[in-house]
Formats: C-alpha cells, sequence, structure tokens
C-alpha cells in the first residue's frame, strides 16, 4: 500500500519524507489556500517546492470546469515535473480531460468520488488513479470504507490499472481498514500517518526494557 500524505505544508511533507515511507502527495485548492499560497505563479513554484523534497507523485488539482480550460492547465501542470498527477475533478468534461491525458500518457488523479459508478467511468477513461474520498462520505452518515470494497470488487474484476486511491482519510483505522480492503493508495494527513506508530503498550514495555537495563547497568 502506497502511503501519501494530503497536505500543501512543506514542513510535513519533509516530517513524512523523513520518516522513510512516504510514497507521494496530494493537495487540493483548500489546501493550497489553507498555507496561504495564492496567485498562479506562487501555487506553480509550491508544485514544484513539494516535487523536490518528495520522490513520489505529486498531484496538482486544475481550477478550470470546462473541457479546454482543464487541458490547457493541466499541460501546464504536467510540464512543471515529471513527478506532477493532474488532478481533474470527476465531471463529465473532467472524464473527457482524463482520456486525452491518458491517451498522451500523462499522469491523472480523477477526485471527488462517492460512488462506484464514478470509479467505474474514471477507470474506463484511463485514470491513474481515482480518489474516493471516504471520510466525506462518513459524514454524511454512509459507510465511506463500502465504497473502496466495491471500487476493489470492480477494478478486480475487470483488472482495471487505475489505482485506488483512499482519499479524505481522517485518522489510523481509517488508514488500517483501507489496507485490510485492499486499497491501493491512501492519502491523509500527518498525524493518522504517525498515529500509526502509537500503542500504549509499546510505551510501556519499553519503559520497563530501559528501566530493567538500568538496574542491571548500574
Ligand atoms: O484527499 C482529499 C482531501 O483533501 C479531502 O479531505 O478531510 O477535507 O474531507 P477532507
Amino acid at each position: 500500500m502506497k502511503f501519501f500524505i494530503d497536505t500543501a505544508n512543506l514542513d510535513q511533507i519533509k516530517e513524512a519524507q523523513e520518516l522513510g515511507v512516504l510514497d507521494g502527495v496530494t493537495t487540493n485548492p483548500s489546501l493550497m489556500a489553507k498555507e496561504g499560497i495564492t496567485g498562479r505563479n506562487n501555487i506553480l513554484k509550491h508544485y514544484v517546492d513539494i516535487c523536490n523534497i518528495v520522490d513520489g507523485d505529486v498531484s496538482a488539482e486544475v481550477i478550470a470546469t470546462d473541457f479546454e480550460g482543464m487541458i490547457k492547465e493541466g499541460e501546464e501542470l504536467a510540464e512543471l515535473h515529471e513527478q506532477i498527477v493532474v488532478k481533474i475533478p470527476m465531471t463529465k468534461d473532467g472524464i473527457k480531460a482524463c482520456k486525452y491525458f491518458t491517451d498522451r500518457d500523462i499522469k491523472t488523479n480523477v477526485t471527488l468520488v462517492f460512488s462506484a459508478g464514478q470509479a467505474l467511468l474514471a477507470a474506463k477513461a484511463g485514470a491513474t488513479y481515482v480518489s474516493p474520498f471516504i471520510g466525506r462520505l462518513d459524514d454524511i452518515s454512509t459507510d465511506g470504507l463500502n465504497l473502496i470494497d466495491e471500487i476493489r470488487q470492480i477494478y478486480d474484476n475487470y483488472a482495471f490499472e487505475t489505482e485506488i486511491l483512499a482519499a479524505s482519510v481522517r485518522h489510523t483505522m481509517h488508514i488500517v481498514n483501507c489496507a485490510k480492503i485492499g486499497a491501493d493508495v491512501m492519502t491523509g494527513p500527518l498525524s493518522a500517518i504517525t498515529g500509526l506508530l502509537k500503542h500504549p503498550l509499546t510505551d510501556s514495555g519499553l519503559a520497563q526494557f530501559i528501566a530493567d537495563y538500568q538496574k542491571g547497568n548500574q
């Protein structure tokens, strides 16, 4: 399972990269705004800065909602750096744009996916990644993990190569459950990734080992 971090915060991206388990980064317009990155040139520069920190794929989202606009923006993003994946919304024009980029060997991430049917269309258009938002489904009392399960079944039935990128991951159990279902990738906050480190028995066991060592080596 690949681990992506879902942020535009360079310090957090560095921290995850230094942990040695990071496979990529996802961003979106809200995450860029949260970091105060505004203006086209600053946004483009920020994507390059992210690519220079991590080794893997970096999703950069188009703002345009029409086909021509997405193509223009997506091509500009893809030219920034070889690690850039063009992130496209799950709309009619988005699917057309996805197919356009697939035909030109440009990686894509179809985002804002909330149903198995949408995921099927994204795979048909050759998306590199499909991003079902599990946390936002949970928010409206729907089982986000069930969607990952459905997409896994559909993609396996037809050996689609599109990778299931579980997005809107909020906590460690989302990660563990996505791994059990077989999501190819998860993207979440640093807190969800580092949360995987924690167990009280690890802490108490380590404290005991250190205490016993000190008793015997006084
Ligand atoms: O990966 C998608 C993500 O950025 C959305 O997360 O927590 O805003 O639903 P959230």
